[in-house]
């Protein structure tokens, strides 16, 4: 359904009850495609809609009011396309964002839509990755600013301390297919060794950005064996799949024709050759503007 069917009443959208539309899966830019992958994997009857906000990204250095604002476009442009259910696959926009949007705005943006983020998935289920009680969270600036890790873990498990660590290089390295070398090496090594030096009982590391999968086998390989390395983007799809199952007035309104489509907010062929290196295939997008709603 699209925007025009919805009824405009006293300046709230209300949506039809029984609107039927893709998943939508919001990103910064490329890095979402890994979270996307694992939701494909675990729900492949679903269909998917991503949005890629390239022309802003990266969002990791911004201020919580950009985030918030630029996440908030980017799922109102989602809604207006029919979806229901909106995923942040950004850990920086769930971070920063995703609160507000669901406290402030949902309210106004329809009774049947809703937003979920990346960091539920992840910090519900922590205790069962750690003997020692200490764990390492690594993500982006905006991330690890909002404390948003330690805020939700703390929530669940106040026996666990967490210990957290930005890494703003790993993204324009990820984004210039750095993976390998001297150069990638030296930054994973700097800020691996300052996390381990705040938390030296860490006995498990989360990958949160969306990035930080690609340089996952370099990550595994420069921490002492003792530590294991969580990749989140495999985390979600099992979480998502459990959360419809347990929500089927949500699930209702998810179509199921097997049918995953993307926009970017930028150049669509270059967004066509740099997403393949998150996604693993080939893919064809569509270029949006989300000023325009
Ligand atoms: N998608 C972002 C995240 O997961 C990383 C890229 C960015 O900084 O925009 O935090």
């Amino acid at each position: 359904m699209l925007v025009e069917e919805a009824i405009l009443l006293n300046g709230l959208f209300l949506f039809k009850m029984n609107e039927t539309g893709p998943i939508g899966v919001f990103d910064s830019g490329y890095g979402g495609l890994t979270v996307l992958k694992g939701l494909v994997k675990y729900l492949p009857e679903h269909d998917f809609l991503y949005l890629g906000d390239n022309a802003r990204a990266p969002y990791g250095p911004r201020s919580f009011e950009c985030i918030y604002e630029f996440t908030l476009q980017g799922v109102k442009h989602l809604f207006g396309q029919g979806c229901s259910l909106v995923v942040l696959a950004c850990n920086t926009a769930s971070s920063e964002a995703l609160r507000t949007i669901q406290q402030k705005d949902l309210p106004y943006l329809g009774a049947y839509k809703r937003v979920l983020g990346v960091l539920r998935p992840t910090t519900e289920s922590v205790l069962d990755y750690t003997q020692t009680k200490e764990i390492g969270i690594l993500g982006t600036y905006g991330t690890i600013r909002s404390k948003s890790y330690l805020i939700e873990i703390k929530k669940f498990f106040p026996q666990i301390e967490v210990h957290q660590q930005a890494c703003p290089m790993w993204v324009p390295l990820v984004e210039n297919v750095e993976l390998s070398g001297s150069g990638v090496v030296y930054f994973v090594d700097k800020y691996l060794k300052s996390l381990l030096q705040k938390g030296p009982n860490i006995d498990a590391i989360f990958l949160a950005c969306t990035h930080y999968p690609l340089l996952y086998n370099l990550i595994r390989g420069r921490v002492p064996k003792h530590i294991n390395v969580y990749s989140q983007a495999e985390m979600v799809g099992p979480k998502l799949a459990t959360y419809l199952s347990r929500h089927p007035e949500i699930d209702m309104k998810c179509l199921k024709n097997s049918k995953v489509s993307f926009m970017t907010t930028d150049d669509s062929e270059n967004f066509e050759c740099q997403a393949q290196l998150f996604y693993g295939q080939t893919l064809q997008a569509q270029q949006v503007n989300l000023d325009v709603q």
